[in-house]
């Protein structure tokens, strides 16, 4: 792992009237890791994450990315800095097919500034096959391909534009088991070509599974920031219900950097 962290949220703040929705956060993300977010509804992971991708502006607070301060104040400003999201309602075009959905946006021209498809279609093809060899029906309307495709293609999306950085928030809550197995291997993929994912996930199974750290989350406040190997799936829902870890808790494995 490279000594300098993709990303550093320093004392990340957030309000909404009284409600205190992200309170003094700080949280790190290094090329290669995977960290989970995690905690109770409303605890404020959502929020957390859509002040990085640019979606929500912050109160208060610093973001770093490569060591550099930012200024992210829309989702263009933080795709620049190679900062891409996937929501959980998947943000397709239902209608359009694979190429045109991965291109939305951000077309491909030709010289004389007309759509060029067959060069969008060439490169949704080779991005698309990278992911999942076995997906052949790319020029269907999104909206007859199964969960699992279309969260392909909502990757896609985001690692065709060069992500460094991908917030994935609940990515397999819609799918099943077989679906679900792909995205946690494309997760693994993604991961092992140094790109750093941030995954909010209520499914222990999938935290235990991909993730490196976890940060837990309640009331706004970050109660707790492990190593993986280091917690129980025990300690993980004490730190989510109440806050804190077991009393007399040790570290497994010994602990290490958190
Ligand atoms: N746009 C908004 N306006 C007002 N309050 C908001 C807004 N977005 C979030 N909140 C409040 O901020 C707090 C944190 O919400 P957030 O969506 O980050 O929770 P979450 O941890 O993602 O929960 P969930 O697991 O349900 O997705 C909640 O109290 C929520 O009601
Ligand atoms: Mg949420």
């Amino acid at each position: 792992m490279s000594d300098t962290p993709l990303v550093e949220m320093r004392n990340i703040e957030k309000r909404f009237g009284g409600v205190h929705a992200v309170d003094n956060v700080s949280v790190d993300l290094y090329p290669g890791e995977v960290v989970g977010v995690l905690g109770h509804n409303g605890a404020g992971k959502s929020c957390l994450m859509k002040i990085l991708s640019g979606a929500m502006p912050l109160d208060g607070g610093e973001i770093r990315v490569n060591g550099e301060p930012t200024e992210i104040e829309n989702p263009r400003d933080a795709m620049a800095y190679g900062i891409e999201t996937i929501y959980q309602t998947l943000a397709l075009a239902d209608n359009l097919n694979a190429p045109a959905n991965l291109f939305l946006g951000r077309e491909m021209k030709t010289r004389w500034g007309t759509l060029n498809d067959d060069a969008m279609e060439a490169e949704a093809r080779k991005v698309l096959h990278r992911l999942n060899p076995n997906f052949t029906n790319i020029n269907d309307a999104v909206r007859t391909m199964s969960g699992g495709q279309r969260q392909v293609v909502a990757i896609a999306r985001a690692i065709y534009f060069n992500a460094k950085i991908l917030i994935m928030d609940e990515p397999t809550a819609a799918l099943g088991p077989s679906e679900t197995k792909m995205v946690a291997d494309l997760t693994t993929q993604l991961r092992s070509e140094g790109i750093g994912i941030f995954l909010i996930s209520h499914d222990m199974h999938d935290v235990f599974d991909l993730c490196d750290r976890i940060v837990v989350m309640k009331n706004g406040h970050c109660v707790g920031a492990h190593r993986i190997e280091e917690v129980s799936k025990d300690d993980v829902l004490s730190l989510i219900i109440a806050g804190q870890l077991p009393e007399g808790w040790s570290p497994r494995n010994g602990g290490g950097r958190a």
